[in-house]
């Protein structure tokens, strides 16, 4: 019976290498405790240096597959005082799961890391890593080759962003935001083909965007704004990011218009480029955005008018576009989105009326238009909607009484007429209003008593 000979071999073999592994995996558990744990400290006290396997198994924190290797760590929430990650995690050749956030951990981030051959799931936020994130040793070294989630959000990485690409298939969630990385995002990022979140938020980045970002067709949420310095404007092939639902690329530098194609963004229900150095007129092609529930483009160099295309926003809840350039009427379709809840337009060039049905077709809770050129009375229904909390109209052209609707809206708690030209007296009621903690009234033109 010659079979079994190599088969008893075989599982020989397997047990002697099984538990040659998982000393090792008893051993490196000792030395993350210690370069966790300072001596005087308690944290970890179920990690018991003499444990015979498979008793680390039972360490808190950590999980163990059937053959009491050790395939998960999560530490989360542990404060553990300004530990590190020693080398020896190089000796966990069976991790797959390695959560560390917000233990308060420092040092750098070991570079045996990148070497683990079963690491699928990275989770180092919120600690306070620092120097760079680890680099590949060489060429054709192992470098996170199975690695699917990647959180090393709020630390102090510094140095480029690591160098994913090609070789990572099946990474889909890359959170770097809210370190100091520098440099340019790698165009090797546009080979992520499984990507589906990609965060560079909030660290010192530059160079362009890569317009290349394009390929990655299952991503949804892209945040790249933030203390990121790029040169250059928004790649109009971003358009083609077909699967996209939120894209924050606010205060990064941008320059030069934005891109038409952007309104193909069939799925996108948040778009923030707030805080750039915009210019040029909105595409009224971003009528296409049918999903689109927040739109910040304020603070920018936008020029023209509020286009007619933003009339089919039908889901917007929030329309920013304060601080710019815009010229021209603020449209009566604003008046006719069935959702919209705040609507600031202020430090504008606009002109003419207030949409006459300004609140009466949505929730709308906060309206501010200051400093425009508005002329005409203020809309009688702004209050219909029961839900108005903020009403700042100063610094306009606006005529006429205040409308007692407004005078008697239960919900409002600031409103601000101030160097705006109204008739008649102010309304009893308004000073009688509940909630009102700020009325700011004074310079007005009322003939009435203040
Ligand atoms: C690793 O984490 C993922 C996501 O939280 C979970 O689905 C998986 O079961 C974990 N695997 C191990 C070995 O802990
Ligand atoms: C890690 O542990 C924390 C606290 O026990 C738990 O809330 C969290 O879901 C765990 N995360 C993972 C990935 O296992
Ligand atoms: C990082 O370290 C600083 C100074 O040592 C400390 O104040 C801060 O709480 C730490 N942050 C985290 C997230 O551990
Ligand atoms: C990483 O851990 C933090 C804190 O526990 C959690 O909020 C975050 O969602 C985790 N990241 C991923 C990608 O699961
Ligand atoms: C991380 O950066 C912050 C802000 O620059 C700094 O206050 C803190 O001391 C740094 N922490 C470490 C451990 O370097
Ligand atoms: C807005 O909707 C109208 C009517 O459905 C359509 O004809 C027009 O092309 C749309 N505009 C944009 C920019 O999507
Ligand atoms: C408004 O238009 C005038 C005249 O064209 C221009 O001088 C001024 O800078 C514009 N203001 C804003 C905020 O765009």
């Amino acid at each position: 019976m010659p079979p079994l000979v190599p088969l008893l071999l075989l599982s020989v073999l397997g047990s002697t290498s099984a538990s040659a592994s998982t000393d090792r995996h008893v051993n490196a558990l000792v030395k993350l405790k210690v370069a966790l744990v300072p001596a005087t400290s308690n944290a970890l006290a179920d990690w018991d240096p003499a444990a015979a396997p498979p008793a680390h198994c039972s360490f808190s924190g950590v999980s163990c597959d059937a053959a009491a290797r050790v395939v998960g760590i999560n530490l989360t929430g542990i404060p553990l005082q300004g530990g590190v990650l020693p080398p020896e995690m190089a000796l966990l050749d069976a991790l797959e799961n390695l959560t560390v956030t917000a233990c308060s951990l420092a040092g750098s981030v070991p570079a045996s890391l990148a070497e683990l051959p079963a690491l699928r799931h990275l989770n180092l936020s919120n600690n306070n890593f620092t120097g760079p994130f680890p680099a590949p040793a060489g060429a054709g070294e192992p470098y996170f080759p199975v690695l699917e989630v990647v959180d090393a959000y709020n630390n102090n990485l510094s140095g480029p962003l690591p160098p994913f690409g090609a070789a990572h298939t099946r990474l889909r969630y890359l959170h770097l935001g809210g370190n100091y990385f520098s440099g340019a995002i790698w165009e090797s990022y546009a080979d992520l083909t499984a990507l589906e979140y990609l965060g560079l938020n909030g660290n010192s980045l530059s160079g362009r965007v890569p317009a290349s970002l394009a390929r990655l067709k299952r991503l949804r949420e892209m945040y790249i704004g933030y203390f990121n310095l790029f040169d250059g404007g928004i790649p109009p092939e971003l358009g083609e990011l077909d699967s996209l639902v939120r894209l924050d690329m606010s205060s990064c530098n941008l320059m030069g218009p934005i891109p038409p194609e952007l309104g193909r963004l069939a799925h996108l229900d948040t778009l923030f480029l707030q805080m750039n150095r915009l210019s040029g007129e909105i595409p009224t092609q971003l009528g296409g955005l049918r999903n689109l529930e927040s739109l910040d483009f304020s603070m920018n160099e936008l020029t023209g008018e509020i286009p007619a295309g933003l009339a089919n926003l039908t889901s917007l809840t929030l329309l920013h576009l304060f601080r710019n350039h815009l010229r021209g009427n603020i449209p009566e379709f604003v008046a006719n989105l069935p959702n919209l809840e705040v609507l600031q337009v202020w430090e504008n060039n606009l002109t003419g009326n207030l949409p006459a049905g300004l609140g009466k077709n949505s929730p709308l809770k906060m309206l501010d238009v200051a400093t425009n050129h508005l002329t005409g009375h203020i809309p009688p229904d702004l209050c219909a909607g029961g839900m108005l909390e903020v009403v700042v109209l100063m610094e306009n052209c606006l005529s006429g009484p205040i409308p007692d609707s407004l005078a008697q809206c239960k919900t409002l708690r600031r409103i601000r007429l101030g160097k705006t030209m109204f008739s008649g007296s102010v309304p009893a009621q308004l000073f009688d209003l509940p909630e009102t903690n700020m009325l700011q009234l004074t310079e007005d033109l009322l003939d009435g008593k203040l």
